[in-house]
């Protein structure tokens, strides 16, 4: 990646009809990540991001809400491009697959393919789900019935355009073989390449009737079709650069050619979810596109599939209520926060797990504790010792060795090639967390009257060490790194790297005098979420467990009284298989508790032992005799029994909450 080069990235353009979430915010993050680097490398950088606006779920909500399928995206894109806004997004361009220009792209390329035999009108038979308008093929079906949603499918026969895909199949696989960083990580081109090499590829379906969808690109050459996803959808990434570059790029590229041609894109970063339609669908699209014009279709450089983010263990779904909000953890957390934990926490590639406990332990750990303090402290010593004025020193030592060999791994071409985002987080605290050593170690406020030039030397040493941590935090947490290379007394982050690349060396020397200027902390320490969460505070949507019928409020929950009780003497009831009575000592009083629990215990199991006791349930009569209260004790569909029971010692009595 030399300085000066053309850059381009993308990120999936997502259905409109959905509301983002922080799976959307992850993919489009990534891709602003590379594009912010490659901008301060001196790249010349595309950004495109988009939405994904044609076929049935469009057409079928624009229609309950007595919108055309356009007024109903306009209003959905917003959506999306207020999350871009508020993530901080710096995409260059954002195209919409309902733009003119590329309908009419979508259109050509057909043409093209069409008169070449690349696409070919065939019979088609499948079965047909009615309620969920889908085909699917007899191997699909679950016992005769849609997977989908388990209802009646009809067996259909219609007519529809065929991209003769299936012809490519050993090409790719040779091409994927060659071209070992085609599609990352490692795990997915295997998974591409099994699929390739143990299946037989069929042709691909791009159109659907007419009268059975509208709403989509009429096909060039026979109007009674349309095409929506893929064909549509995937040339989105070519069609951008015919007319979206230009229109973007303009101004902001001092020395811009309309002639140069951003085709191919070197990043395609997507979700394991729509890998198999940009590794397979995409990649022979563009090869029949190749063999009719060489090298102007050529394939991107890269496909990367990244993880799947779950939510505190379940995947995210509506009818959950577990989807997070991406707005939602910005105006909490703020969005530096939150742009850097999903990328610190789970490497770019794997799955993860997202919880709101575990971003607030990133936050007070690797950036209040870490990060932010280091950059109080320092500021607080160089206004203390030197008004905050920063000498300008030579620099070496074990320390700056230390910086050094981080920096080397922080702008490793390797990981950002391969995008190991965790691995330049993870050297750049390295840096971070020599220099909170180095202030241990070095004690400058010793210093002060021991050796005043020492002192300046380690006052030195650890602004550079914040500077390079704050240009490689950058394309992560722009705002902050924004706000760390200013209180540390440099000018613009984003300029002056631009202009000077020798900026990423430890060596790097300002050509002005530093001073410091103090400002606002910049990771405050989140107080856990228990001790936040006040009763006005919570107006929370109410979070569905899987399984769970009806929540219920915390003060519901409250009115149950548990307490700690001690059993004190146990029976048998007579004539009865299933209970015991026992005597309870609960703290106050000893209660009398009829349990139906003898098929797992006998008497002399349970005296003695401290259990959970429901203290405040009304008195009933079991075979004749009273029962004050309940156990608790959990049985499962075998029939074991366990009753709850405390493993270490407090006092009966004890509240349970
Ligand atoms: O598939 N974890 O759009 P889409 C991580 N329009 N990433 C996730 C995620 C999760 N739980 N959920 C969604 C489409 N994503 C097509 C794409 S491209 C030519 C057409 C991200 O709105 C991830 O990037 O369903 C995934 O690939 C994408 O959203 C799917 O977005």
């Amino acid at each position: 990646m030399n300085s000066g080069s053309r850059f381009y990235v993308t990120t999936p353009i997502y259905y409109v009809n959905d509301i983002p979430h922080i799976g959307h915010a992850y993919t489009t993050i990534a891709a602003d990540i590379l594009a912010r680097y490659n901008r301060l490398k001196g790249n010349e950088v595309f950004f495109l991001t988009g939405t994904d606006e044609h076929g049935q779920k469009v057409e079928k909500a624009a229609k309950e809400k007595g919108k055309t399928p356009k007024e109903h995206a306009d209003i959905m894109v917003e959506n999306f491009k207020g999350l871009w806004k508020k993530l901080n997004v710096s995409n260059d361009a954002f195209i919409r697959t309902t733009d003119t220009e590329h309908i009419k792209t979508v259109q050509g390329l057909m043409q093209m393919l069409f008169d070449r035999g690349e696409i070919e009108k065939r019979s088609y038979a499948g079965w047909y789900c009615v309620p969920d308008e889908r085909f699917w093929t007899e191997k699909d079906l679950i016992e005769g019935n849609c997977p989908d949603c388990g209802r009646h499918v009809e067996q259909i026969k219609e007519e529809n355009y065929f991209f003769l895909m299936s012809k490519y199949q050993d090409r790719l696989i040779d091409y994927i073989e060659k071209n070992s960083d085609y599609i990352l990580p490692e795990t997915r081109k295997n998974e591409v390449l099994g699929f390739l090499k143990n299946n037989t590829l069929g042709d691909l379906c791009i159109s659907r009737p007419k009268q059975r969808l509208a709403w989509g690109i009429p096909l060039p050459f026979d109007d009674n079709f349309v095409t929506y996803v893929w064909f549509d959808a995937l040339v989105n990434y070519f069609s951008a650069t015919r007319y979206l570059v230009e229109e973007n790029l303009k101004f902001q590229i001092s020395n811009f050619k309309s002639t140069t041609d951003w085709w191919p894109a070197n990043h395609h970063i997507i979700g394991k979810d729509i890998l198999t339609t940009h590794a397979v669908y995409w990649s022979t699209m563009l090869m029949a596109l190749n063999d009719i014009e060489p090298d102007k279709y050529r394939l991107p450089v890269n496909i990367f599939a990244h993880g799947w983010w779950t939510v505190d263990g379940k995947k995210m779904s509506k009818s959950i209520g577990n989807v997070v909000d991406p707005n939602e953890m910005i105006d909490k957390y703020g969005v530096d926060a939150f742009r850097y934990f999903l990328f610190r926490e789970v490497p770019f590639g794997l799955d993860g797990d997202f919880s709101e406990d575990a971003l607030i332990r990133r936050i007070n750990t690797d950036l209040a504790n870490d990060l932010g303090n280091l950059l109080s402290r320092f500021l607080t010593m160089a206004e203390k010792y030197f008004d905050g004025k920063i000498e300008i020193v030579d620099s070496s030592g074990d320390f700056a060795q230390e910086c050094v060999k981080a920096n080397e791994s922080i702008n490793k071409e390797d990981f950002w090639l391969r995008l190991q985002f965790n691995l330049i987080l993870e050297s750049v605290w390295n840096i971070v967390g020599a220099a909170n050593n180095h202030i241990a170690q070095k004690e400058p406020w010793k210093l002060v009257k021991s050796d005043p030039d020492e002192l300046k030397a380690v006052l030195f040493n650890i602004w550079n060490a914040l500077r390079l941590s704050a240009l490689a935090v950058s394309p992560f947490m722009p705002d902050a790194a924004e706000k760390i290379w200013t209180q540390i007394g440099l000018r613009s982050l984003t300029d002056e790297t631009r202009e000077n690349q020798e900026i990423f060396d430890w060596s790097w020397k300002p050509a002005y005098e530093i001073k410091t200027a103090k400002g606002e902390q910049l990771f405050p320490r989140i107080e856990k979420k228990e001790e936040k969460q006040k009763p006005e505070q919570k107006k929370e949507k109410p979070k569905m467990t899987e399984g769970v019928k009806e929540l219920i409020a915390i003060d519901d929950f409250a009115k149950v009284e548990l307490r700690v009780g001690k059993i004190v003497a146990a029976e048998k009831v007579e004539k009865s298989e299933k209970l015991l009575k026992l005597k309870v000592d609960i703290g106050t009083e000893e209660r009398q508790i009829v349990a139906g629990i003898a098929k797992a215990y006998t008497p002399d199991d349970l005296t003695g032992k401290k259990i959970v006791v429901v203290t405040n349930l009304k008195p009933a009569k079991l075979m004749g005799i009273e029962s004050h209260g309940m156990l608790l004790a959990a049985t499962d569909e075998e029939g074991n029994m366990s009753i709850l029971a405390l493993d270490r010692e407090v006092k009966q009595g004890a509240r349970v909450k």
